[in-house]
């Protein structure tokens, strides 16, 4: 498996041939020496005690500069100046490796990750170093894609991650396990605003992808994969609504999301939406 596409970049407005190719054929784009600096005064939330408690993470929404999961005595200015500059580096980041998804791209959150991954207590469908492909259960994305950036910021250690198989082939594998989508549940999800917009076939599919993959222990130990140490530094991204991921350990990690439209992609035939869709035979927008 070639899962990996290393870049030699060190600036976040530097380019590379070829990298929405890269990401839409599902690799992960690896840039070691890009590092998101933090100043000294921002040293400090290395530390899961500008955490609330409640948290895994501290977010920051671009739209409306809302921090969100920040610890009450924690600096939340200048938690926000943080993330608000990782927003902005990401962004040139993205403008410059893939200029043709240019004005296409909008901003989901941007997160600071400060606890330590391994060992953390949560049921099996919350545990993402289980491999699995990205959707959210009360926000229904109808097709978009979604790319998120990270970078590790922590000095010392590695982040660990394992990366599997191609779409399609978990696709082809979960698909015949799923729950046909009930048009009565997707309307009363929506009525009871457990979701934001009501869910489409798609979001069906894609939720019981991730939910079949992780509860599946067998899947997990032996399907095809690769293990990466994400060394301290270094920037990564990916569709993870198409590559299946695991955080198995690390700690102090800053992700911003991204979505972009499936006609924005170079190829839209390599999107979930449209794998999903030839593989049923319908429509799943609906
Ligand atoms: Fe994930």
């Amino acid at each position: 498996m070639q899962a990996i596409e290393e870049i030699g970049i060190t600036s976040w407005r530097e380019t590379a041939p070829r990298m929405a190719e890269a990401l839409e054929i599902g690799k992960v784009v690896l840039a070691p020496r890009l590092h998101f600096e933090l100043p000294e005064p921002e040293r400090r939330f290395l530390s899961p005690a500008c955490l609330d408690g409640k948290s895994k993470n501290v977010s920051y929404r671009p739209a409306t500069g809302a921090l969100g999961g920040a610890s009450p005595d924690a600096d939340r200015a200048a938690l926000t100046a943080m993330l608000k500059r990782y927003f902005e580096r990401t962004s040139a980041l993205l403008e410059a490796l893939c200029p043709e998804y240019c004005g296409k791209l909008s901003p989901g959150f941007t997160s600071f990750r400060p606890a330590e991954i391994a060992g953390r207590a949560t049921s099996w469908r919350k545990d993402d170093t289980r491999l699995h492909v990205d959707a959210f259960p009360s926000r229904p994305l109808r097709g978009l894609r979604i790319i998120r950036v990270f970078s590790n910021v922590n000095p010392a250690a590695p982040r660990m991650w394992r990366v599997g198989d191609a779409f399609e082939n978990v696709a082809r594998t979960f698909l015949p396990k799923i729950a046909k989508a009930s048009p009565v549940s997707a309307w009363l999800l929506h009525i009871l605003r457990i979701t934001k917009t009501r869910r489409t076939p798609y979001d069906h599919l894609m939720l019981g992808i991730h939910d079949a993959m992780k509860a599946d222990e067998r899947y997990q130990r032996e399907c095809p994969q690769v293990s990466i140490a994400i060394p301290p530094g270094a920037t990564w991204m990916c569709f993870t609504d198409s590559v299946p991921h695991a955080a198995m350990s690390g700690q102090f990690a800053l992700e911003q999301t991204f979505y972009l439209p499936v006609e924005a992609m170079r190829d839209p035939s390599r999107s979930p939406l449209r794998i999903l869709e030839r593989l049923t035979g319908k429509a799943l927008l609906t």
